[in-house]
């Protein structure tokens, strides 16, 4: 869990004021923080430098700015690290979000380096969308002279792989900033890649510009309530360091006619190092199906090898058919075929609901162990909301996770970490899980602050773990629930717990949508339509609204009504609305936690 750091008491201010600085420092958001550094460091510039006596002599330090473009953590947690060793090469380092940052930030930076992730098909993350256009469009400012290193982070099976890092990379080049450090595409298990690109990158930017900086104090937290770090703390259990925890429950909560299999799981730990707040993802180190790794060992001749089934299974990527690889198989065995997999649209055709195994078996070739295994990348975690509250279920996480199952070209595919869970485990076994913080899908500070949750099948898990927490934590704000399934019977996510929790009064309201339950196809984003005049008192009342689960199938529709929604009360302007919604957004009212 993360705090904000506050004022020590031995603080050179009196009682009363560091009560009342601490009381603006606890609401106070991360951009907010930088701000007032950055402002009480230039104040005191500005003032001939009468500074406060400081405990380590004031150093003049070179101005970095580091941007990330994040969705799910990764690239702000990069940069946030960024930021910490940017202050040991004696950079004065800000971070910025790209939702919070604009041009002129741009503009007026002499060094920046950026994370950048890539979502969608190719897409900034959301929160990145206006920055990035911006930035791409005919308006975007000049930027002779800012020197910049890009980082960017993707995934190999996308097609579109690390495409706003690069396209980023090349535009900063093109508006005339100067590259000080070449780009890095990062797949998945990009930790220490990252890290040491960093430090590349760190040193590249120092030499040119160590002096005039602004003076900056350093502050002594030590015997205060607070270090200072805690905001930006890595978690204990991470996907380098996971826990290995027990699986104590493992039930489907479908009915047996649903065409859903969604699994709730309980993962068990007595390590008290083991926390996370609602609105966090678990992560899942899974491992491959065995039956899958040796049909890929025999397909390449090496059958007989169990230990290395046993390495492949536990570590290696076996369902991927990235681009890369199918390079490297093509450099491998010199096959002209493969290769020729490589020009214009073969490979996505081929590729197209297709795995590894299907490339092995289409082109066959004997491998030896170490051939097949370098081949491979290492097995990535898959993330999952968690669906509890720790307050609720000390020592516990709860996760609610869709079983992945589909037939393509004559074969039946699994999903790696849903088909761990629901046919490789049972209750009493373990699996390695971290935590993934989501600062961005968070539970208003004041409990009085109405929520509004909008999700449809697995997109429910954060709200149970909302609901715990306002539960455990008495919270007197109002909360209304808007989920979305196939079918009343067979799929209503824990339905008994909703009725228990509108029966408590933890649950205010409940709008349901069972999209196969009537001829015409009815989803959340209709029931949001018809309570449109509630929530539009709700919203003005000061409601967070959140979304969680499918991107394509949900969130979209579900960010198009609410656009109409808030319209109405500008005479139907979508415009309108859509700037409203993107006011919500920016003061943290609107929060998506979409995959
Ligand atoms: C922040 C975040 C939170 C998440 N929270 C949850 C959650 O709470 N619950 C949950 O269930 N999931 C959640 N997910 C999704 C989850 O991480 C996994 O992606 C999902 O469980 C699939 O993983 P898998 O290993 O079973 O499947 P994988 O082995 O990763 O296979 C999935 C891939 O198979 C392919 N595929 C799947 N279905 C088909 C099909 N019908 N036809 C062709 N190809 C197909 C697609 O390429 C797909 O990407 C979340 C994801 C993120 C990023
Ligand atoms: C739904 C989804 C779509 C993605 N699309 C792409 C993509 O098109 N190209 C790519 O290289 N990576 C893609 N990724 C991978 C992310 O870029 C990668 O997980 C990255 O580490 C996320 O960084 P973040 O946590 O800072 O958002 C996608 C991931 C998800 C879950």
């Amino acid at each position: 869990m993360t705090s904000i750091p506050l004022l020590p008491k031995n603080a050179p201010f009196s009682a009363e004021d560091i009560d009342a600085l601490n009381k603006v420092v606890a609401k106070s958001t991360p951009l907010q923080r930088s701000w007032l550094a950055g402002f009480f460091a230039g104040f005191e510039a500005a003032q001939g430098g009468a500074a406060p006596v400081p405990v380590a002599p004031p150093k003049p330090r070179s101005p970095l700015t580091i941007l990330y473009a994040s969705e799910s953590g990764n690239a702000e947690s990069l940069a946030m690290k960024a930021k910490k060793a940017a202050t040991k090469h004696g950079f004065d380092a800000k971070v910025y979000d790209m939702a919070d940052a604009d041009m002129a930030l741009l503009g007026k930076a002499r060094n920046i380096i950026i994370y950048a992730a890539t979502w969608g098909e190719g897409d900034p993350p959301s929160r990145a969308v206006d920055f990035y256009q911006d930035l791409m469009g005919d308006n975007a400012p000049r930027l002779d002279g800012l020197r910049f290193a890009v980082l960017a982070l993707g995934d190999t099976a996308y097609a579109q792989f690390c495409e706003v890092g690069k396209r980023i990379d090349a535009r900063l080049e093109a508006l005339g900033g100067i590259r000080a450090a070449d780009r890095v595409d990062c797949d998945l298990d990009f930790a220490k890649q990252a890290t040491d690109w960093t430090d590349k990158a760190l040193s590249k930017l120092a030499p040119a510009d160590t002096g005039g900086g602004a003076r900056v104090v350093h502050v002594d937290f030590k015997g205060g309530a607070a270090t200072g770090e805690e905001d930006d703390a890595e978690p204990a259990f991470t996907a380098e360091s996971p826990l290995e925890a027990e699986i104590s429950t493992l039930i489907n909560l479908n009915g047996t006619g649903s065409t859903r299999e969604t699994w709730h799981a309980e993962f068990t730990t007595d390590d008290p190092a083991f926390t996370y707040a609602p609105g966090d993802a678990i992560g899942i180190l899974p491992e491959n199906d065995p039956v899958l790794v040796d049909q890929l060992l025999k397909v390449t001749g090496l059958s007989s090898d169990a230990a290395l089934l046993l390495k492949i299974q536990k570590s290696y990527d076996v369902t991927t058919l990235s681009k890369p690889l199918v390079e490297n198989y093509a450099r491998l065995t010199g096959r002209a075929d493969v290769k020729a997999l490589l020009e214009g649209d073969a490979l996505a055709r081929f590729a197209a609901d297709r795995q590894l195994i299907d490339l092995f078996e289409t082109y066959p070739e004997v491998l030896n162990a170490e051939q097949l295994v370098s081949l491979l990348r290492p097995l990535p975690g898959r993330l999952y909301s968690v669906a509890s509250s720790l307050k609720a279920h000390p020592g516990e996480a709860h996760l609610t996770v869709g079983t992945v199952r589909w037939e393509s070209h004559g074969k039946s595919r699994k999903g790696v970490a849903s088909t761990y869970l629901a046919d490789r485990r049972k209750p009493g076994t373990s699996a390695r899980i971290y935590v993934k913080p989501n600062r961005h899908f968070r539970l208003p500070a004041d409990g009085s602050t109405p929520i509004i949750m909008i999700g449809a099948g697995t997109g429910v898990a954060p709200y149970r773990g909302f609901v715990e927490e306002r539960a455990e934590t008495g919270a007197s704000g109002k909360s209304w629930l808007f989920f979305g399934e196939r079918n009343f019977t067979n799929d209503f996510l824990y339905q008994l717990e909703w009725q228990d929790h509108l029966a408590s009064g933890a649950l205010s309201n409940i709008d349901v949508a069972f999209s196969r339950d009537q001829p015409e196809k009815i989803y959340v984003q209709h029931r949001l339509w018809e309570r449109r005049a509630e929530l539009q008192r709700w919203i003005a009342e000061g409601a967070h609204i959140y979304v969680c689960g499918d991107e394509k199938g949900m969130a979209k529709d579900v960010d198009a009504t609410l656009v109409k929604i808030l319209a109405e009360n500008v005479k139907g302007d979508e415009e309108a609305g859509r700037l409203r919604l993107k006011e919500l957004t920016k003061a943290g009212r609107y929060q998506r936690d979409v995959y």
